[in-house]
């Protein structure tokens, strides 16, 4: 067996995978309500590290309890995590401050800054983003804003990378997750030292690098014992939650396009041309690739407020007294457009897609003899659709392709009408796969092991379970009542 885990941010996943059949056998997440994110300002958006391991421990023991699988049968562990976070430890690898998660804005004015210094062109260039409001600019942050904490820092690393220490005791990160805090020159090849230079940041404080199918280290007996593994189980894999889900949906190569509808959304397509938007609306990172042949680039648009907003709405508004499948049939009772309400979801921190504006979630147009609950609930569904085709559009113009979007069932997607609003609205077949990225992390783990030789052998128990065909007749609709909401974001 391998083990995955997926460090979410609201939950922690982990799946056990059989070897040689390549299915999946069980699965566990922790905590069943959701993981905080602590704000202690606006605009923030923080999570205990702690927090991760104590339900990577509890999912750990639970999946193995669920299986009947005994410690020594597994054989090797993949991480999959949030991306974009920042963890800081001193040298005897205490926390020195909460994370400051992917999703938290803070950090954006240090990016912009560093843009503006830099040059637009010579960073675009060489990062293929700004640095907008990633892991470096979050480092920046706690330098200016934190000296003491920043004086304590041994070594800063990615929540998967911090996740992945615990249990080895190694330090170590890939270039793919340098990328992510966009920290990764892609002219040398070799992690941006003239960010670091600018940023004042000693490049000791980085991890080392490993290659993100290959041993990175084995189990320590404490942490195995905590995980209810055996000591000495290697980790084989780790990625970016975002290139992990194109991994796990078998998405490698150019042409193809995967998406998650979790708390954030993502369309993320493959590249082999070191391709940016100028605006740094959709970011290009290092894609994962398990081979030494041509790099792999991944092109992704990402809308923060995606799921959390499904969530809020089921949770802070209706406070649970319905669940997601009755709020999906309530959505259809109202139309196409849903008479006109309109949904922008940004309420999730800084939107990369809006230029890293910070606009917060709106609802526009309201007409109390006109609209009820499920116009509520379709305009919030739609309005997450109709960023993502504004995304999508950026990707186009980058040169992503889009014929058809893979996606594994779950989360938004198990919603039929946020499936079909995004295929319609596209025009793309979406096909849904029986898959999750703790599965896919634990694919990962058998191919850096050594035990599947290429990704056909690590996907032999991967299937499409679904595939929703694009209405084309119903297309104008869409389109008409996607043309009504970008005038509202652009009036917004
Ligand atoms: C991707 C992104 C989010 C996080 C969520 O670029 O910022 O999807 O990865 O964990």
């Amino acid at each position: 067996y391998f083990i995955g885990f997926d460090l979410g941010s609201s939950s922690v996943k982990a799946s056990l995978v059989n070897a040689e059949s390549g299915t999946a056998v069980a699965s566990a997440f922790f905590p069943q309500t959701e993981m905080a994110i602590e704000a202690p300002q606006p605009g923030f958006a923080e999570q205990q590290p702690e927090n991760w391991w104590i339900n990577a421990c509890l999912a750990s023991k639970s999946v193995l309890q669920k299986a009947n699988v005994r410690p020594e049968d597994v054989k090797a562990i993949g991480i999959s995590y949030q991306m974009h976070g920042l963890v800081v430890v001193d040298k005897a690898f205490n926390v020195l401050r909460p994370s400051i998660i992917w999703c938290d804005s803070r950090a954006v004015p240090f990016g912009n800054r560093a843009f503006d210094d830099l040059g637009h062109d010579r960073t675009l260039q060489h990062l293929l983003n700004s640095p907008g409001n990633f892991t470096a600019a979050k480092l920046a942050w706690v330098k200016a804003n934190e000296p003491d904490v920043y004086a304590e820092v041994h070594k800063f690393m990615l929540p998967g990378d911090y996740l992945a220490a615990r249990m080895t005791g190694e330090i170590v990160t890939t270039a793919s997750g340098l990328s992510e805090g966009v920290l990764w020159d892609f002219q040398a090849d070799q992690p941006a030292q003239f960010l670091l230079d600018y940023y004042g940041f000693d490049s000791s404080l980085m991890a080392t690098l490993k290659p993100t199918f290959a041993p990175q280290g084995e189990l320590t007996a404490s942490a195995a014992s905590e995980l209810g593994l055996a000591a000495g189980t290697p980790v084989t894999y780790r990625a970016g939650d975002q290139p992990n889900n194109a991994f796990s949906l078998n998405v490698l190569e150019p042409g193809q396009i995967a998406a998650t509808a979790g708390t954030s959304g993502v369309v993320y397509g493959v590249s082999d041309q070191l391709s940016y938007d100028p605006k740094s609306r959709v970011n290009t990172f290092l894609h994962v690739s398990h081979t030494s042949a041509a790099p792999r680039y991944g092109v992704l648009m990402c809308v923060n407020g995606t799921g959390i907003l499904n969530s809020w709405l089921r949770n802070q508004v209706l406070r649970r007294s319905i669940g997601y499948d009755e709020m999906n049939v309530l959505a259809h009772e109202a139309p196409v457009g849903a008479d006109g309400l309109i949904c922008l979801p940004f309420g999730n921190g800084a939107e990369r897609i809006l230029e890293n504006a910070d606009l917060g979630a709106s609802f526009h147009g309201l007409q109390l003899t006109r609209h009820g609950l499920p116009h509520f609930i379709r305009a919030a569904q739609e309005g997450i659709v109709f960023a993502f085709y504004y995304g999508i559009q950026v990707m186009e113009s980058v040169g992503v392709g889009l014929q058809t979007i893979r996606a594994g069932e779950a989360n938004m997607f198990l919603s039929p009408l946020f499936r079909d609003t995004l295929a319609n609205l596209t025009g793309a077949a979406i096909e849904l796969y029986n898959t999750d990225g703790a599965q896919g992390a634990a694919r990962g783990a058998g191919l850096g092991l050594g035990y599947y030789k290429n990704a056909q052998e690590a996907f032999a128990g991967l299937h499409v379970v679904k595939t929703i065909e694009p209405d084309m007749r119903a297309q104008e609709g869409y389109r008409d009542a996607y043309g009504r909401w970008l005038e509202t974001l652009a009036r917004s």
